[in-house]
């Protein structure tokens, strides 16, 4: 395993962190029981990151459970506030998260998104009083802009923005990415192989099931899905070419910018996991940075708009 420093904190974290989004089921169906297996194993892996959040189903009560008997202490625990972003709100959600992951205190406790009906001031007061009260260690943002996360800076100390971020959506690129290293906040990927795209297993002719997430998304079916594939079909070859799986190209594609401090996967099983941590070992420092190149240039020269589930994801 490889650790990053959490942007201007002391603190170092897994640069493959793992998401638990998936494990909700809402992205095709995933074997629960598999679930204590699944997150031990990414920690007997070395992973010390794992992110959930108050809006993942039971994710947080299947990460409390695999938690207990002695692995809570060594990971750093993520989730966020995901529905009521006001004082009360976020008082009672950080109540369920410490109740359901079965712990005494969040290391990173984050904003899932900005709220336009409710002030990001009286958001980050509730967390900087949480944090003064010893029940989260440190306040992060999740799909922030810029401007927001200046204006979040303001109330609070911000170490990290999650974001949507991948080699198919490079919108973070524009701005984003520079202001994070220059304010030394931690860049932390979400939706890193593009829900599964980037993996290069998807035909064209694939229809994602009506109870998955994906089928619902733009880019994911239709003409530009074909388009889509196209490019990663080329991806693949890259990736071919090195000797790698496309799933671990895009990931090293991520691990290659030093602002990503922890590149989250979503894996559904086990071997996905691992696939996803070898990854770390399949190139030195001079090749990541080479292949990223190689990727960019066939990113370049595609003319696809960044594929992003939600248009205000777009940093
Ligand atoms: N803050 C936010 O708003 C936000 C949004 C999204 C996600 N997240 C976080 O980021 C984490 C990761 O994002 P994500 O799970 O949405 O997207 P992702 O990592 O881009 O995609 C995950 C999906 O890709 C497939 N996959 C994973 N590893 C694979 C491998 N090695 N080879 C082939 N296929 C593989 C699996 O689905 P199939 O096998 O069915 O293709 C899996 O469900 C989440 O779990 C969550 O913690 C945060």
């Amino acid at each position: 395993m490889e650790y990053r420093q959490l942007g201007g904190t002391e603190e170092k974290i897994s640069a493959i962190g793992l998401g638990t989004w998936q494990l909700a089921g809402m992205m095709g169906a995933v074997d629960r029981s598999e679930s204590t297996a699944l997150i031990r194993g990414a920690i007997d892996g070395g992973v010390t990151f794992i992110d959930t959040a108050e809006l993942y189903g039971d994710s947080e009560q299947q990460v409390g459970k695999a938690l207990s008997g002695g692995y809570r202490d060594r990971v750093f625990l993520a989730t966020k506030v995901s529905k009521d972003f006001t004082a009360a709100g976020v008082k009672k959600a950080l109540a369920n998260s410490l109740k359901a992951l079965g712990t005494d205190r969040i290391d990173l406790y984050q904003v899932h998104r900005y709220d336009p009906l409710v002030p990001v001031e009286e958001t980050l007061r509730a967390m900087a009083s949480l944090q003064e009260q010893g029940l989260i260690r440190y306040c992060g943002v999740s799909n922030f802009t810029v401007e927001q996360l200046q204006r979040a800076r303001r109330v609070a100390p911000i170490v990290s923005n999650q974001i949507n971020y991948n080699a198919l959506n490079r919108s973070a690129e524009k701005r984003m990415i520079d202001y994070c290293r220059r304010e030394r906040i931690a860049v932390i990927s979400h939706s890193s192989l593009a829900k599964g795209i980037l993996s290069g297993k998807y035909a064209p002719d694939h229809e994602f099931a009506a109870d998955d997430e994906r089928s619902t998304f733009p880019g994911y079916s239709g003409d530009l899905f074909r388009r889509v594939l196209a490019v990663t079909g080329r991806l693949e070859q890259a990736a071919e070419a090195e000797g790698i799986s496309p799933a671990q190209a895009a990931i090293i594609w991520l691990l290659a910018r030093e602002e990503v401090a922890s590149v989250l996967v979503g894996p559904k099983t086990e071997s996905q996991l691992d696939e996803s941590i070898e990854a770390l070992a399949a190139l030195q420092p001079a090749g990541r940075s080479a292949l990223r190149h190689k990727m960019n240039t066939i990113l370049d020269s595609s003319d696809l708009p960044p594929l992003c589930p939600f248009p205000d994801q777009l940093v």
